[in-house]
């Protein structure tokens, strides 16, 4: 991977397992400091931090519930303290809790709600702050900054039974291209990846046996279910100047699963 971010230290959000923890061992292996953030299970993130400073970078684990507006800022100030800055935010902490419609609980709502949705707005807007106050470093990047919010394929499909976890990301893209426009003229880059299936610890029970994998497959053209390295990927480019025109945009990182599979036998 080539080594493209050597300079700008990066901090990503849920950053102890699944597409978090893919998303620091990319960002670390394309040349960046990282902060790993978590909520739960230091001994993983901080195995992740071990594994980037592997790669001969420098990384740190720091514990904040994003929903938590003292929480978020404490642990940006660390993180200034300890990298000097930051130049790219990824904001990826994520949960679901499923429930039919009729039977989920305000607690159920608000807690999504809570973590995707308001987690992201506080700690983009502490990135924010931070690249304002520092401007543009011609050194290391074109941008000021590179803020890339971690959505899903459900920002544009409805999902039955998971009523508030599209509505937090359905909330994610509009706050992203928001902000994209804001932020913009400070040459400040926000996008968003749009994930589709990815084997990861949240949906286990839609890949883990050969019957649910076989139905899964029935919604990705491509016929293979993606792995957290591949949004790693993404989010290397989108923090680099190879994507220095590129901002407002969700990129969707899904095989196929937003081209409406099921027309390609009917309609
Ligand atoms: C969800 C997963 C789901 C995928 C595709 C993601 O945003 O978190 O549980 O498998 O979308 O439906």
């Amino acid at each position: 991977m080539p080594i493209v971010l050597e300079g700008q230290p990066a901090l990503v959000t849920g950053a102890n397992s699944g597409i978090g923890r893919a998303v620091a061992l990319a960002l670390g292996r394309a040349g960046a400091d990282v902060v790993v953030n978590y909520v739960s299970d230091p001994e993983a993130a901080e195995a992740v931090a071990a594994e980037i400073r592997g790669f001969g970078r420098r990384a740190i684990a720091l514990r904040a519930d994003v929903s938590d507006e003292q929480e978020v800022e404490t642990m940006f100030a660390e993180a200034i303290k300890v990298f000097g800055t930051l130049h790219v935010v990824v904001c990826n902490a994520g949960l679901q809790r499923d429930a039919p419609f009729h039977q989920m609980t305000l607690d159920q709502w608000h807690t999504v709600i809570g973590v995707n949705l308001t987690g992201q707005f506080l700690c983009a807007r502490s990135a924010v702050r931070e690249f304002v106050r520092r401007g543009v470093d011609e050194k290391v990047s074109t941008a000021a900054s590179k803020i890339i919010h971690m959505s899903s394929v459900h920002e544009m499909i409805p999902w039955a039974g998971h009523a508030n976890y599209a509505a937090s990301k359905g909330g994610v893209e509009m706050l992203m291209k928001s902000l994209a426009q804001e932020v913009a003229p400070l040459r400040i880059r926000v996008n968003a990846i749009a994930p589709g299936a990815i084997r990861t610890p949240i949906n286990t029970a839609a890949w883990q046996t050969p019957d649910a994998y076989a139905d899964l497959m029935k919604l990705v053209p491509y016929k293979r279910i993606g792995e957290p390295a591949d949004i790693g990927q993404a989010a290397v480019w989108l923090a680099s100047d190879a994507s220095d025109y590129v901002t407002g945009i969700s990129l969707f990182v899904d095989g196929g699963m937003t081209l409406f599979p099921g027309f390609a036998s009917g309609g």
